[in-house]
Order: C-alpha cells, then sequence, then structure tokens
C-alpha cells in the first residue's frame, strides 16, 4: 500500500509565497497532450497555479506561463511536442519575460528531460509525472532562484489526495481510480514512465463522485490504465462500480479496460447498473495469437472473442471501440489479415489504428522489425477503410430512433448547431441553442455522416 498524502493544509506556505512573490507570471496556458490521465492531470497543474493568484489564458501566446504536459506512447507524440516547443523559442525573443515549463510522459523518461533541456536552452522548468504535485514549488525555486529548475522523481512518494483543482466542464468529469501500470505489454513505455499500479481509496472516489455530483455532474468517467486490476484486480473494480452506481450521478463510464483481467463479476454490471452506459473501450491490440503472445497482453483471440460474446448477451446494445497496433515487429501479413477479420466479426463502433512505433526501452524495440514503414502504412489504410464502412454501417441502422443525448457544447459546425454523445458513445450533432447544454435531452435521428449522427431535438415535453 501506498502512503495517502493529503494537501488540504500541506503547501499552503508555498502558495502564500508564491502568490506574494513579486516576480510571479500574472497568468498561465497549458497545453495538454496525450491520454485522459494527462487531461486530469492539467486539471490539478491548473488547480495549483490558480490557487497561486495565477489566472488562465486561452491564447498560448499571450500567457506569461506556458505548460506542457506531454506524451511519449509513440514517436510521432514526441515530436509533436519538441516540434512545439521549438517555436516558443521565437515567441521567448519577443517576450523574454515568459516562463516554459515541460512535464508528463515524455519528461520522465530516463535521461530525456537532460536531453530536452540541453537541446532547448530556453526552457525555463521541468518535471515529470511522479513529482507533478510539486509545480507550486518548483515554480517558486525557479523565481527565487533566477535559475533553471529540473527535477524528475524515479518514483512516485504516494497518492496525493485534495489536490487543488480547476474542472474543465461543469457537467462531464474524468475520476481516476488508479494509477500506473504493471503489465509491460513489450511495446509500450507507459509502465516506465508512470510507475507501478497503486489504486485510491473506494472511499476517496466515492466521496470525489459525490462531490461532483453535488455540483452537477451529469457524467463520470472512471480513469486508470487498467481500471480491471484495481484495488489489486479480482472483483474489486465491479464492487466500485456497484456502489459508484448508487450514487445516482446520471451516466458512468470507465476506461481502460485489459481483456486479460474482464471478469464475469464486471460484465455482469453492464447487465445491471443503471447508470453504467453500454459503452466499453476494450483494446484488442492484434487479431493473431503469436503476434499477442508476443505482445505479451495475455489472451487469446478466442478468449477475447469470448468476452465480446458475454458482454452482448448480458447488454445486447453496447458498443465496443478498440485500439490496434498495426506492424509490430515479425508481423507478418498473413497475421495483420487476421486483425482485419476479427474487426469485422466484433465489429466495433470505433477503432483507433496506430502504426507500430518502437519506444526506448521496451522489449519490442529491440525485435527484428524487416516490414518497411511504406508496406505497413498500405496496410494500415486497408484497415481504417474496413473500419470506416462498418462505423457507416452501424450508423445508417440508428436513423429514425430516439435517443437520449448529453449536449457537450456547440458542435464544430458552429453556433445553433449542439454536438452530444448518447449512452452508447455516438456522437450527435443537430440545430439547438446555448442553453441545451448540459443537458440530457430526446433527439430523434435524422440522418449520418461519416462516423457521427444527425438528428433533431424532440423539445422538452418529450
Ligand atoms: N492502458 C491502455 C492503453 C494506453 S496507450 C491499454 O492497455 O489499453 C493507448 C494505445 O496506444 C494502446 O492501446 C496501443 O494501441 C497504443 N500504443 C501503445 N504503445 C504503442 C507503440 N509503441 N506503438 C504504437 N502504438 C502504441
Ligand atoms: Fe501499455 Fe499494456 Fe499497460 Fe496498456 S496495459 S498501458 S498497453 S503496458
Ligand atoms: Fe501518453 Fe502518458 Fe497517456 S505516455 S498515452 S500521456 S500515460
Amino acid at each position: 500500500m501506498m502512503d495517502r498524502i493529503s494537501h488540504r493544509a500541506l503547501d499552503d506556505a508555498v502558495y502564500e509565497a508564491l502568490k506574494n512573490e513579486p516576480s510571479r507570471p500574472g497568468t498561465y496556458h497549458i497545453v495538454t497532450m496525450g491520454c485522459q490521465m494527462n487531461v486530469r492531470d492539467s486539471e490539478i497543474m491548473a488547480g495549483a497555479l490558480e490557487r497561486a493568484g495565477l489566472t488562465y489564458e486561452s491564447e498560448r501566446n499571450k500567457a506569461d506561463l506556458i505548460l506542457y504536459n506531454t506524451c511519449a506512447v509513440r514517436e510521432n507524440a514526441e515530436n509533436k511536442a519538441l516540434g512545439n516547443v521549438i517555436w516558443l523559442k521565437e515567441l521567448k525573443a519577443q517576450r523574454p519575460e515568459i516562463l516554459i515549463a515541460v512535464t508528463g510522459c515524455m519528461m520522465q523518461e530516463p535521461g530525456m528531460a537532460e536531453r530536452v533541456l540541453r537541446q532547448y536552452p530556453f526552457i525555463d522548468l521541468a518535471f515529470g509525472t511522479h513529482n507533478e504535485q510539486e509545480l507550486p514549488a518548483l515554480l517558486l525555486k525557479k523565481l527565487q532562484s533566477r535559475r533553471r529548475v529540473v527535477e524528475v522523481w524515479d518514483a512516485p512518494d504516494g497518492i496525493h489526495e485534495d489536490m487543488p483543482e480547476r474542472r474543465n466542464s461543469p457537467f462531464q468529469h474524468f475520476v481516476t481510480v488508479m494509477y500506473g501500470c504493471n503489465n509491460f505489454c513489450s511495446y509500450c513505455i507507459v509502465p516506465y514512465v508512470r510507475g507501478r499500479e497503486r489504486s485510491r481509496s473506494p472511499e476517496d472516489i466515492l466521496d470525489e463522485m459525490k462531490r461532483l455530483q453535488d455540483r452537477g455532474a451529469k457524467e463520470i468517467t472512471l480513469l486508470g490504465q487498467n481500471v480491471n486490476s484495481y484495488g489489486g484486480g479480482g472483483d474489486q473494480f465491479a464492487r466500485l462500480l456497484r456502489r459508484a452506481d448508487e450514487l445516482g450521478v446520471e451516466r458512468i463510464r470507465f476506461m481502460t479496460s485489459h481483456p486479460k483481467d474482464m471478469s464475469d463479476e464486471l460484465i455482469s454490471c453492464f447487465g445491471e447498473l443503471k447508470h453504467l452506459c453500454p459503452q466499453l473501450h476494450l483494446p484488442v491490440q492484434a487479431g493473431n495469437d503469436r503476434v499477442l503472445k508476443e505482445m505479451n497482453r495475455r489472451y487469446t483471440r478466442e478468449k477475447y472473442m469470448g468476452l465480446v460474446e458475454k458482454l452482448r448477451k448480458v447488454c445486447p446494445d453496447i458498443g465496443l471501440t478498440t485500439d490496434i497496433i498495426v506492424g509490430f515487429p515479425t508481423e507478418t501479413y498473413g497475421e495483420f489479415r487476421e486483425t482485419v477479420d476479427l474487426m469485422e466479426t466484433v465489429r466495433y463502433d470505433a477503432a483507433f489504428t496506430f502504426v507500430y512505433s518502437p519506444r526506448p526501452g521496451t522489449k519490442a524495440a529491440a525485435m527484428p522489425d524487416p516490414v518497411s514503414a511504406a508496406e505497413k502504412s498500405r496496410w494500415i489504410q486497408e484497415l481504417i477503410a474496413v473500419q470506416q464502412r462498418i462505423t457507416g454501417e452501424i450508423c445508417a441502422a440508428r436513423v429514425g430512433e430516439i435517443v437520449d443525448v448529453l449536449v457537450e457544447g456547440e458542435s464544430a459546425r458552429g453556433s445553433g448547431s449542439l454536438g452530444g454523445k448518447t449512452p452508447r458513445g455516438h456522437m450527435v450533432n443537430f440545430p439547438g441553442s446555448g442553453e441545451l447544454i448540459g443537458k440530457i435531452i430526446p433527439v430523434r435521428i435524422v440522418d449520418t455522416g461519416k462516423n457521427t449522427l444527425r438528428g433533431e431535438y424532440m423539445g422538452p415535453e418529450a
């Protein structure tokens, strides 16, 4: 068990000193890359900065402090982060007073912080995922010393609770249930940059949910790299979900689930719990057993298909989504075709597909990888085309239905057009005005787009 560290009164002196520090930046902007974990971490760092007196600036280039929260999961994620940071050099030439800070999974890679700082001398502050709670103290140190501050911890010191936060939405929230990952899938850097699994107590999680509910939460997504091993595994996560369901928050979702730990107990929740949405992200990664074994996923295609069957039995309308890696080292075209075949059999609502990217320090990075990038790119195009067809068919079958939509905001089409999701997770766009945002309303599906639905609001009396 890891220590529980409460921040309720812990950092008061630091916040006070930072507030009164004459050279303190007035405004901040955070650029968040990567997954939901980072999104949640950024909410907490934003909360810490606001408690220290900084205010949020929506335009990056106008902010006095610019903080990058980076991702390391694939090489292109890293290149994107570095590409962004290079650009700041010019900004800093025009506005030398600004501060540039970098954190996130990339900084947690061994030797990476040093390398980045050597290459980009205009970065003022760097820290890792394990010491993000130190942001106020590190910023104070930077301001008082007027020197660059770099601090990356090798491991977390505990589970941090009662942190300040600035939530992105008033009604749609992430609640972290566990941190880290123990699975060491052979391609994946996450266990190296996020450390070993550690779970929050059910009381802390349920208290947080209750607080959000009291403030109007309509949807809560429970987060972890592998929520199925929450609390050490077994049926702990299913038990937590049952208690969460009793709170009465209208929509509950969770991610991500590892197929190897998907218990019957958890599957049955989809048939029983009133507020658990009929939607599950269940990354398969590959459809061939040899490749799955090399990936260290610890399930077979047959086991995975068995899970899909059980899920659909308890919840026939469940929407499944997945992650797939194309061109894992030594994967052949024939083996890849088994992934395409699995996709056709499962019929996912959506699939996130990635060309394999070697990550330094992982087992797969040392494997021979003879297939060319151009070849892999053809394979992934083939896969994407199949998924697009399936998504289109699934969407088309919804036309004519009336569904409950949680209105998230104006859609990409701009004002007068709203967007929101069905319980199953389909995005629906429809004409409507801003006062519907944050409400769950009945919408009739009238048409489909490429991977979205188009609808008509049925009015409050429907
Ligand atoms: N914990 C989650 C996934 C986190 S990373 C899970 O186990 O499902 C999100 C996705 O990125 C993974 O599911 C995988 O499909 C992809 N991914 C991870 N490492 C990768 C790599 N080295 N190259 C390409 N894709 C990768
Ligand atoms: Fe990476 Fe596997 Fe852990 Fe997911 S379960 S974060 S893919 S090591
Ligand atoms: Fe990226 Fe870190 Fe998430 S590596 S995917 S931001 S856990």
